[in-house]
């Protein structure tokens, strides 16, 4: 597990330990520092490389077990391509690809942060260390046996080498909140929903006051005052009560407006009276994947000291079918009075968000209001698992989160809306009904949350596709990837904290 594994940053000159890895750019060009590490060795990495035909293209790697004039065990050499071109993410990708590299049974390992040209730069070498922390996230807290002949993973010591261990240290604090953010968001999509009900939700996100954030919780008593009935209505079927909670980071001006973040936590979406198929219903203990990403970027924020105002707001949940269960059928009334009518019991998320995000809207006049959601299959019918899908009605918040998916690899592809859309959420019954049929089931999903935000510069995140069974890549191994945090973190980074 993650917290079993200690990551430092030394000098060049320090001895390697156990497993060391080094860096290599097309042309097996590296960098001084590497050179002398590898002295002792001789002509070996030369020959080494040779025999493997290895050249430090991006994407290959060179490993030598007992490397011969080396008092390591193993010596990996990761080919950088040309890394002129490197970006944050990449280095980030490095750190992963370095870490996939050490064996579970090692106990030490070096990796030497260091291109060709030189040193990385200290915001690079912090990137690296990040990839490096989420490669290393499992989420194992249930497994009580090991397969037989399975060893039980030492606790590594993860040194990185660098040119200037005070400035990498100073550049890892900033990003170590970040990592932390991913990694709280990764364990509570993991985490099973006979643990994880509202209740113990809120009390996980009550956690962030120990780093300054402002956390309040409503109980279902507060938000029948405040007539948050569409919510309400979904979680009455469960045993577990609904919560809301709101976390406010206040590191800006005082007084300026804040961004504000919104996110579905349904903590089991069993899909209530229109229940779901038996197949794959498991994966819904990821439904709150949205609220996650929330709690997890109020965490990067706080730990980070971010100079900015922002309120996270989350709506906990549990969809179950029950006698006391709403029906399709039922109208309920939203807090700002306008009244849905249910078709879909199991178009619940949408319910959830209209309330939140009008109490957020209305109660702290935000700059923006950005929800996230896994709100829709039909979302991973348009998109895949690739991209996330947008849905505003702000262009420029739109551009600048794309370019924050680009620099992160947490990528949001725009998708419609429009009048012609909206039209088909009005219901005979009600103001409006909460599915629209077969057709665009993302797009009119949307439209009824739209009918919330008012004039706000709103975005809509539908994450179903990439929140939950996360692809694998390089930074992540796990079932959640704790999609969003980073890409969110960079949005803020970039815009709104001057
Ligand atoms: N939580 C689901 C969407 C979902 C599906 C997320 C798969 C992640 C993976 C959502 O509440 C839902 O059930 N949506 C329905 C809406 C329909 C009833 C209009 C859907 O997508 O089928
Ligand atoms: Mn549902
Ligand atoms: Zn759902």
């Amino acid at each position: 597990m993650a917290e079993a594994e200690t990551l430092g940053f030394a000098p060049f000159t320090a001895a390697p330990k156990d497993i060391l890895v080094l860096f290599c750019e097309e042309g097996l060009k590296i960098g001084p520092a590497t050179r002398r590490i590898m002295a002792p060795a001789g002509d070996l990495f030369q020959r080494a490389a040779a025999a493997d035909k290895f050249t430090g293209k991006s994407g290959t790697a060179l490993e030598v077990v007992a490397p011969a004039g080396l008092a390591v065990s193993r010596l990996v050499v990761i080919g950088a391509g040309k890394a002129g071109k490197l970006k944050a993410k990449d280095f980030a990708k490095l750190g992963g690809i370095a870490r996939g590299k050490v064996p579970s049974k090692a106990s030490a390992a070096t990796v030497v942060a260091e291109l060709a040209s030189g040193a990385m730069k200290p915001e690079h070498v912090a990137e690296v260390a990040l990839g490096a922390r989420l490669r290393a996230y499992t989420f194992d807290r249930y497994k009580t046996k090991r397969r037989e002949g399975e060893e039980a993973p030492k606790k590594l010591a993860l040194a990185i080498a660098v040119g200037n261990v005070a400035s990498a240290q100073k550049a890892w604090v900033h990003r170590e909140a970040v990592a932390d953010g991913v990694i709280m968001a990764r364990d509570l999509i993991n985490e099973p929903a006979n643990v994880l009900y509202p209740e113990e939700f809120a009390k996980r996100a009550s956690a962030l006051k120990k780093l300054g954030v402002q956390v309040e919780v409503l109980d279902v008593p507060a938000m029948k005052k405040l007539g948050m009935h569409a919510l309400l209505g979904v979680g009455q079927g469960s045993a577990h009560d609904s919560r809301v909670v709101i976390m406010r980071w206040n590191g800006g001006k005082k007084g300026a407006e804040p961004v504000a973040f919104i996110g579905k936590g349904v903590c089991f979406d069993t899909g209530g009276i229109s229940i779901k198929p038996a197949a794959g219903m498991e994966d819904m203990k990821g439904d709150m994947a949205g609220a996650a990403c929330v709690t997890g970027l109020m965490h990067a924020l706080a730990a980070r000291k971010a100079k900015v105002n922002a309120i996270g707001a989350i709506g906990l949940v549990e969809n179950m079918p029950d006698g006391k269960a709403q029906r399709p059928g039922d109208i309920v009334k939203t807090m700002n009075g306008q009244t849905i009518e249910i078709i879909n019991t199991d178009a619940e998320g949408r319910l959830v968000l209209a309330d939140v995000l009008h109490y957020v809207n209305d109660k702290y006049k935000p700059k923006f209001m950005i929800d996230l959601a896994t709100l829709t299959g039909a979302i991973m019918v348009a998109l895949g698992q690739e991209y996330a899908g947008m849905f505003s009605n702000d262009d420029r918040l739109c551009d600048r989160l794309s370019k924050a998916g680009e620099a992160t690899a947490e990528r949001v592809w725009r998708m419609p809306l429009g009048p012609e859309y909206d039209k088909i959420i009005d219901s005979k019954f009600a103001d409006m009904k909460n599915t629209g049929g077969r057709w665009g089931g993302s797009i009119t999903a949307a439209q009824l949350l739209q009918r919330f935000v008012g004039k706000t510069p709103w975005v809509h995140l539908d994450i179903a596709g990439t929140a939950l069974g996360s692809p694998q890549t390089d930074i992540n191994k796990s079932w959640s990837a704790g999609w969003g945090v980073r890409l969110l973190n960079q949005l803020v980074e970039d815009h709104y904290e001057k």
